[in-house]
């Protein structure tokens, strides 16, 4: 296939925390699935990490690490574009504009910006409030037809989808709309400790990293909740047993067992023998992950060599859109 007749994906994470279990089952396996189906753009957001005070070597680490992460869990930088956010200057033009092209009241009513803006009153800054442009900018810039995100980044895609058709109401067909693309299976991996809320850095009891130490995630899959009854017994019943159902899910994206096939294997034996084996099977799954992150972070010179491609290829595409933009809106060509 032509790679111009290929679908076009794009999403980021940003470099705010270190990666768990979450962000690897819900979604860097999924991307790592689609690399030869789609053209792929996957980059380490780090100008929306600084919307919250960060401590620039740590940062820089995990942008790093991330990179590492990405590539360790399968990803193909030769197959994808990986690249860091800040690397491609289009993004901070390209954000500037599309603020201008979105709407305070639109704004004001993210989610994201109400929770963030209550966890971190010390620091309630513009760019926290005007993050959904930036993100805009990452988006339309690569004309994506679809843009993989969890549930809970939904609203700023379809602001992005919004603040699209405007912009190409008034200027004509500049920008793809894109869709978001929420993914079903393992899409929403819960905490361990919490099930009703999702699996979160800020929660590092309930959370398994990519990076953790083995002895460290089986003790946190034996401290995982399960249900208040004392029943004991491995059902799927995700109302009554978020836990168990949340540990099933874990254990089925892993294994590709369905339902069914777990609740026959653990028939009788009760929570006691089921979370050391959930437990067992992501410390299996990660094992070589965490082998070649090692490798990799320690190859210094590779990893640049990712990241200066990533970034070249990117900002090859990215400027090309941002020309058309300001064109567009009356900028004079340098
Ligand atoms: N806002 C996203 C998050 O916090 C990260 C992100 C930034 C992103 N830009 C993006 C995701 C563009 C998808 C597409 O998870």
């Amino acid at each position: 296939m032509n790679e111009n007749a290929k679908k076009v994906m794009l999403s980021g994470i940003q470099p705010s925390g270190d990666l768990h279990l979450g962000n690897y089952l819900g979604a860097i396996r999924n991307w790592v699935a689609r690399t030869d189906e789609f053209d792929n753009y996957y980059f380490m957001a780090d100008m929306h990490t600084i919307t919250v005070r960060q401590t620039p070597a740590d940062l820089r680490r995990r942008t790093l690490e991330q990179l590492a992460q990405y590539i360790a869990c399968g990803l193909d930088p030769e197959k994808n574009t990986l690249f860091i956010q800040s690397h491609v200057p289009e993004h901070a033009q390209l954000g500037w504009v599309l603020n201008c092209y979105t709407m305070f009241g639109e704004l004001s009513r993210m989610t994201q910006f109400k929770d963030k803006s209550s966890k971190h009153s010390e620091n309630i800054n513009g760019g926290l409030f005007t993050y959904p442009a930036l993100m805009a900018a990452d988006i339309l810039l690569y004309q994506p037809d679809y843009v993989p995100v969890g549930e809970d980044q939904k609203q700023h895609c379809e602001l992005t989808r919004d603040v699209a058709i405007r912009f190409n109401n008034i200027y004509g067909d500049v920008f793809k709309v894109p869709e978001p693309f929420i993914q079903k299976v393992g899409a929403r991996i819960m905490s361990l400790g919490n099930p009703s809320s999702k699996m979160s850095k800020s929660d590092p009891a309930g959370c398994v990293f990519l990076l953790e130490k083995p002895e460290d995630i089986l003790r946190k899959f034996k401290k995982a909740v399960t249900d208040s009854d004392t029943e004991n017994c491995v059902r799927y019943a995700p109302e009554e047993k978020p836990g168990v159902a949340n540990l099933m899910g874990i254990y089925a994206a892993i294994t590709g067992k369905s339902y069914a096939e777990i609740e026959t294997e653990f028939a009788g034996k009760g929570y006691g023998v089921f979370k050391p084996t959930v437990g067992e099977a992501v410390v299996e799954m990660l094992r070589p992950i965490q082998e070649e992150t090692r490798r990799i972070l320690a190859d210094k010179a590779y990893l640049e060599s990712v990241y200066r491609a990533g970034a070249e290829k990117a900002s090859y595409i990215a400027s090309k859109t941002l020309r058309k933009v300001y064109k567009k809106i009356g900028f004079v060509a340098r």
